[in-house]
């Protein structure tokens, strides 16, 4: 099983720019085509969050056309630039509502179970889970205690040393941790919203943060860092279910040269 996360594409109408220069349609539309070539093919694609920028329908419109082409399933959940109602609206099947008015779901079909989480505050930039949230995860939990699970959802439940991103993390950090401790059979906790890779332990898994497909969070570890974002190359994760274990591998969108061989003849290339 290959699952392919892709995070915080920010899409905005044809021709807006986000923070007056990403061009972010472009930058998701190279993603689609490259997840699009990969061999062999992902079995599906979560975008952990803040698919769209101001969350407004005809964004959401806009989303919808530059993902048609992707092949590949793909699921959403919801960042803190989004909007709940607008993004269920647009993609019912793909961001479903519990009965608690959340977008939180399960798929069953794979491998690893995986259960997507709903962290926005609507108007906040913050995340949390609140006690409906928690309780219809650990219900869902309790559910299959026996089967591998993954867990997308936008906020990472674990400060990152990024100040200005920590400022707006989640808080309700303790409260999951003490679920998840619950439950050894969660694989990963798989994110997006800080714009980098960063893995911590949390509760006796993996927990991590996705890059972006468009611009990154500076990487600025002072206390009194200013919020900014880098052009760094954008990337995703690719998460891979082999033999009981789930291994993680960031790959890079854009254009490099090679693969080249190492070898030649049998022989180790040396000049
Ligand atoms: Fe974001």
């Amino acid at each position: 099983m290959l699952i392919a996360q892709i995070s915080d594409p920010h899409v905005r109408e044809p021709g807006q720019r986000v923070l007056g220069a990403i061009k972010t349609s472009r930058y998701l539309s190279s993603a689609v085509e490259v997840l699009n070539r990969l061999n062999p093919c992902p079995d599906l694609v979560l975008i952990s969050g803040d698919a769209t920028d101001k969350g407004t329908p005809s964004e959401y419109a806009a989303l919808a056309a530059l993902l048609e082409p992707l092949e590949p399933p793909w699921f959403l959940i919801p960042g803190n630039h989004d909007d709940r109602r607008a993004m269920y609206e647009a993609f019912p099947d793909r961001a479903p509502l519990n009965a608690d008015g959340f977008i939180q779901y399960v798929i069953e079909d794979f491998p690893v179970r995986l259960i997507g989480l709903d962290t926005l505050i609507p108007g906040e930039s913050r995340g949390e889970l609140c006690e409906e949230r928690l309780a219809w995860l650990d219900s869902r939990l309790d559910e299959r205690p026996g089967r591998p699970t993954l867990i997308f959802m936008h906020h990472p439940p674990f400060a990152t040393g990024i100040a200005h991103m920590d400022a707006i993390g989640l808080t309700s950090a303790a409260a999951l941790e003490a679920i998840i401790r619950d439950h050894p059979n969660v694989e990963r906790i798989i994110c997006g919203h800080v714009h980098r890779t960063i893995f911590r332990r949390f509760a006796g898994t993996i927990a991590s943060c996705c890059p972006s497909v468009a611009h990154q969070v500076a990487l600025d570890l002072r206390d009194d860092a200013p919020s900014a974002f880098v052009m760094e190359p954008p990337g995703y994760h690719l998460h891979l279910w082999r033999e009981g274990e789930l291994i993680t591998h960031q790959a890079m969108l854009g254009d490099y040269s090679g693969p080249y061989p190492f070898h030649e003849g049998g022989d180790l290339i040396d000049e």
